[in-house]
């Protein structure tokens, strides 16, 4: 289930804030320019899905975001615990770092935490299945799914260059394990 945890940048243990309802997630979120919705989706897949039919099964969806975004591409991303790479690509995205573009995410199935970090504020998004996350551009954020990633996600991308993280060089993730 969806949840989302804030605390002071400075007090990791001591959340400030913490709620699954998602209108209170979104509005929290919402304040810091991040869109975070729960889509009820009608459409329903299986984990093992190829990656065409999961982009296929939501293009309607897709083809409204990127509309709205001015969006030009959208793939799948989906890690496995077994994955041979999960270790490695858990470090890649668990450093904080900034894009030059909005970083948006439609969990299909699994989840894992956006954690966004504002005005002194650490912002623990853990996004499941149906929610949808725009992350603005040139905000600080890491994701984690943890040791045992498990999840399925559509990613959508306005720079041809796809996923390119600027890395902050702040340690801070570390204080805030989410896993
Ligand atoms: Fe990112």
């Amino acid at each position: 289930m969806s949840q989302l945890t804030i605390f002071d940048d400075l007090r990791p243990g001591a959340p400030v804030v913490s709620t699954h309802d998602a209108e209170a997630m979104a509005r929290e979120l919402a304040a810091i320019g991040v869109r975070f919705e729960r889509w009820e989706s009608p459409v329903a897949l299986r984990p093992d899905d190829a990656p065409e039919t999961i982009l296929a099964a939501y293009k309607p969806y897709l083809d409204e975001l990127m509309g709205a975004t001015g969006a030009c591409s959208a793939d799948v991303i989906k890690l496995t615990p077994d994955h041979p790479s999960a270790a490695a690509l858990r470090e890649k995205f668990l450093a904080e770092h900034i894009h030059t573009e909005d970083e948006i995410r439609f969990f299909v199935h699994g989840g894992g935490h956006f954690v966004m970090h504002v005005n002194g504020r650490v912002y623990d998004a853990y996004c499941a299945a149906g929610d949808l996350i725009s992350v603005p551009a040139n905000t600080k954020h890491w994701f984690d799914a943890g040791a045992a990633p498990d999840f399925i996600a559509l990613r959508v991308f306005t720079d041809s260059a796809g996923w390119v993280a600027h890395f902050t060089g702040d340690t801070i993730s570390a204080r805030f394990p989410v896993a």
